[in-house]
């Protein structure tokens, strides 16, 4: 055992010095990052390849590492090809003097740049990556072309916590060639390097401790309404990113709609003229007239200025950054942290994915959104959205107040708005949860009434046909799940000894629902490892043997499964907004009464109601 040990330790003290020497002894004269002679890992042994499906192709020489190559045939500007550094964060900054040298061949029509890691040097955590700065390729190619030379120092990023080297924003079809990308110490004698040109900060998540932004691009004029509506009802400040084309449209009252919405304390900010891929675009003209024409639209119609600008579908470059930075003192390029994904989802016959999408961004530590309000499938989770933000203690206020922007109104007016919104009392104001508020005369054909909350995975329901046990034993069920409990409250056939024919139940839906869902969430707060809730209650007659409540509960162990079950029925019992009336053999109907629900403990004794 002991001389194994010695032994491994001695073929360490062989192989590792002699490689950290090596490297110790090259660092400072620069090292090679990538010389793509291997097909999926660089010099760093970190992973190397193209992303968004762009096409590529290697040249492999195992003889001669200066004849590797690859090819890369990008058709669009956000097509990239990233070599890394690390999945956590590479120090570069004692290379802070150095410079970035790329050998190729073909089109320079393109941008590199450096990608720095999140501040947990993690890429499970949001944002991955953290941040990035950029340059336009072709002002730093040497005369004959061949090669490229950028100091690092022209990356305005945390050098500490370097991840990657990017190549992207093509804007021609053009092929560009790889053959290898290096740090040096020096300029070869004959090269200049131009003045590193302003590109903004490319911002990814909110600075305030604790708040929370939502980011919310063009969508369709007839669910502006709505959206209006919901910020109003939840009382949260947002920003909108507003196209310039669509505020001239006429046959759209987006002017009327954004100038109320500035009124009312939201941000209204660039997303450039007409909504194309800047980046893609051939002249820096047509670049420039994206910039200067958004902002003239905000300025002539809405009477503002914005220095925070949303790129249309995300595609960044550096020219874009470099054309925003000469018309906009220090821009902000607002990317986000957390991607609802209305784009993949809102059109399928699986929205909720998009609340999936949502939970899973905050929970990696996201908070800045990106979402549009094209489609009702969208503006449908909106307040779910809002409430899962709350829920996690999430303060939620505009982009640049979680910028912390000196110039961005105080955070304090906000809740004197609320303050005064409170004592403005608006008569035709809607209730929270319009969905599934209903008057107590709520008609029959109106049920089932349901809410069901995908991402807590809570299913709750108020129906007058019979519970279906297999469906709610679906809802529940959960790979992470060992124990699934299902309890059904049927109708016995005597009540102090009194033969008993039917029962019969009623309920104010608006106050049971609302009630069904504070049991159903306190129990995933009080119990451990709760994967599901699902509480069904039937209203009217429910004969003998038939169920009136169905409660099902899974969880990682049974324990808690069993308790939770328990808790929740005794719950329901002594809380919920339902009434019942037993109806006794040989009496009619009339004569029963409706009384509260618990009338009996967990055995069978008789409770006092309150
Ligand atoms: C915009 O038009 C819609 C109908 O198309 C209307 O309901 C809404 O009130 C208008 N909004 C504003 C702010 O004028
Ligand atoms: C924008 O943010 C998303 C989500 O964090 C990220 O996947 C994407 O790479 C960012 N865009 C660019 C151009 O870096
Ligand atoms: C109960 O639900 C299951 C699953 O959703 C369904 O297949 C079945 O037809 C339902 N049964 C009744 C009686 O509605």
């Amino acid at each position: 055992m002991k001389l194994f040990t010695l032994l491994i330790y001695y073929i360490l003290l062989i192989i590792i010095p002699t490689n950290a020497m090596m490297s110790l002894r090259k660092r400072p004269r620069g090292f090679v990052i990538d010389d793509f002679c291997k097909r999926s890992v660089n010099k760093l042994r970190s992973w190397h390849g193209p992303g968004e499906n762009l096409k590529v192709e290697y040249d492999q020489n195992d003889d001669d590492d200066d004849e590797c190559l690859v090819r890369l045939f990008p058709s669009n500007p956000d097509h990239n090809y990233h070599t890394q550094f690390s999945y956590s964060c590479f120090d570069l900054s004692r290379h802070r003097k150095m410079f970035l040298h790329v050998k190729y061949s073909g089109s320079d029509a393109f941008t590199i740049s450096l990608y720095q890691n999140n501040g947990a040097c993690n890429p499970f955590r949001a944002p991955f990556p953290g941040t990035m700065d950029s340059v336009e390729a072709s002002r730093y190619t040497t005369d004959g072309g061949g090669d490229i030379y950028v100091p690092l120092s022209h990356f305005y990023i945390d050098l500490k916590r370097a991840s990657s080297i990017a190549f992207h924003g093509f804007y021609k079809d053009e092929e560009t060639v790889l053959h290898k990308v290096e740090i040096v110490k020096h300029l070869p004698r004959d090269v200049d390097v131009p003045r590193k040109l302003p590109t903004g900060s490319m911002v990814l998540t909110c600075k305030r401790p604790n708040s929370f932004a939502f980011g919310i691009d063009d969508g369709d004029p007839r669910l502006a309404q709505k959206v209006m509506e919901i910020l109003d009802d939840e009382d949260i400040k947002v920003t909108f990113f507003v196209v310039g084309q669509g505020l001239r449209d006429p046959s759209t009252n987006l002017t009327e709609v954004y100038s109320e919405m500035i009124e009312k304390g939201h941000q209204v900010a660039l997303h450039s003229d007409t909504h194309p891929r800047m980046e893609g675009l051939q002249t820096e003209d047509e670049i420039d007239d994206e910039i200067t024409g958004g902002q003239h639209a905000l300025k002539d119609l809405l009477g503002i200025e914005s220095r925070y600008f949303r790129p249309p579908y995300g595609t960044i470059g550096a020219r874009m950054r470099q054309r925003l930075a000469a018309h906009i003192d220090d821009p902000y390029i607002v990317n986000w942290s957390v991607d609802v994904e209305d784009w993949l989802w809102a059109n399928t016959n699986e929205p909720w994915r998009q609340l999936k999408a949502f939970r899973r961004d905050i929970d990696r530590g996201g908070n800045l959104v990106v979402m549009h309000y094209l489609t009702w499938n969208t503006v449908k989770y909106f307040r779910e959205f809002i409430r899962i933000a709350k829920h996690k203690g999430k303060k939620i206020m505009r982009i640049d107040q979680c910028m912390m922007d000196p110039d961005a109104p105080d955070l304090m007016s906000s809740s004197e708005n609320q303050e005064t919104k409170m004592l403005r009392t608006r008569p035709d104001a809607k209730p929270k949860n319009e969905e599934s508020i209903m008057s107590p005369t709520t008609p029959k054909e109106n049920y089932p009434q349901q809410i069901h909350l995908t991402s807590e995975n809570i299913y709750l329901e108020l129906t007058y046909s019979p519970l279906n046990t297999t469906r709610i034993l679906a809802q529940i069920n959960s790979p992470s799940a060992g124990a699934n409990i299902l309890f059904l409250g049927t109708t016995r056939d005597t009540f102090e000894n009194r033969p008993v024919s039917q029962l019969s139940y009623t309920s104010y839906a608006p106050l049971a629902l609302k009630t069904l869902t504070e049991i159903a969430r306190a129990t995933f707060r009080d119990h451990e490892g709760i994967k599901g809730v699902s509480i069904s209650h039937r209203l009217g007659v429910v004969p003998v043997t038939e169920a009136s409540i169905a409660i099902a509960v899974s969880a990682a162990h049974r324990g808690p499964a069993w308790r939770a079950g328990e808790e929740v029925l005794e719950k329901c019992k002594e809380r919920l907004e339902v009434w019942k009336r037993e109806e006794f053999v040989g009496e009619r109907p009339e004569e029963g009464e409706w009384r509260a629900n618990r009338d009996t403990d967990s055995r069978g004794r008789a409770v006092k109601s309150s």
